[in-house]
């Protein structure tokens, strides 16, 4: 039987993870280690990624990250994963990270990236075409539309696309007179 490839609404594999800092996930000022951080966010995006192409994911690149809010030991970080869009056999996802005291309070953005997962097949691993997106809100309809700049611009730093080959990135600096 043929894999069920129809298209997906964002909502239906939108992933959420909450953690407390605990003092083994810090470093030694007292602060969540960027490592583990990494951790949990490739963890969620994961999730995401596999509900969404219903089959296994690796993680193939991640974009640049920032750690712009530091994380205390006993805050309670809550990640929240979205798929933005499907390519053939890969998607992209977006998490975003906020942190909180246990009471709730200092409730704060952290930091946000974007992920690539490819999708494999169970037994010869081999990588798999995945469900489209379907964008439904606007913001989902703005990360969709962009996807493909910066799937061209990790291609292009990977190795595994020529600049001149970059379309969307072209008509993109044409339109905006960059
Ligand atoms: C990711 C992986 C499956 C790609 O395998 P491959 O033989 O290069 O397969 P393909 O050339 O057919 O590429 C498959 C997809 O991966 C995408 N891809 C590959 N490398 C990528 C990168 N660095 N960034 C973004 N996408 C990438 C391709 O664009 C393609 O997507 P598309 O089909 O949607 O256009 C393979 O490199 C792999 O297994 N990597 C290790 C993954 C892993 O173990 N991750 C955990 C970290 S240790």
């Amino acid at each position: 039987m043929s894999k069920d490839i129809s298209p997906k609404k964002v909502s239906e594999s939108k992933s959420v993870m909450t953690e407390m800092v605990m003092p083994n996930d810090t470093n030694p000022m007292g602060n969540l280690m960027g490592g583990n951080l990494l951790r949990w966010m490739d963890i969620i995006c994961g999730i995401c990624a596999g509900k969404h192409c219903e089959a296994n994911v690796v993680t193939a690149s991640v974009d640049h990250v920032s750690f712009t809010s530091p994380i205390r030991v006993g805050d309670i970080v809550t990640l929240e994963a979205t798929v933005t869009r499907a390519f053939r056999t890969s998607v992209e996802i977006f998490v975003e990270v906020f942190a909180a005291d246990i009471k709730g309070f200092n409730n704060r953005k952290c930091n946000h990236a974007y992920y690539t997962f490819v999708a494999l097949e169970d037994k010869n691993k081999k990588p798999i075409p995945v469900p489209a997106v379907i964008p439904l809100t606007e913001i989902e309809q703005q990360r969709f539309n962009s996807a493909p700049r910066r799937r061209e611009v990790r291609l292009i730093l990977s190795g595994r696309m020529k600049p001149e080959e970059a379309k969307d990135l072209q008509e993109y600096f044409l339109q905006n007179k960059l």
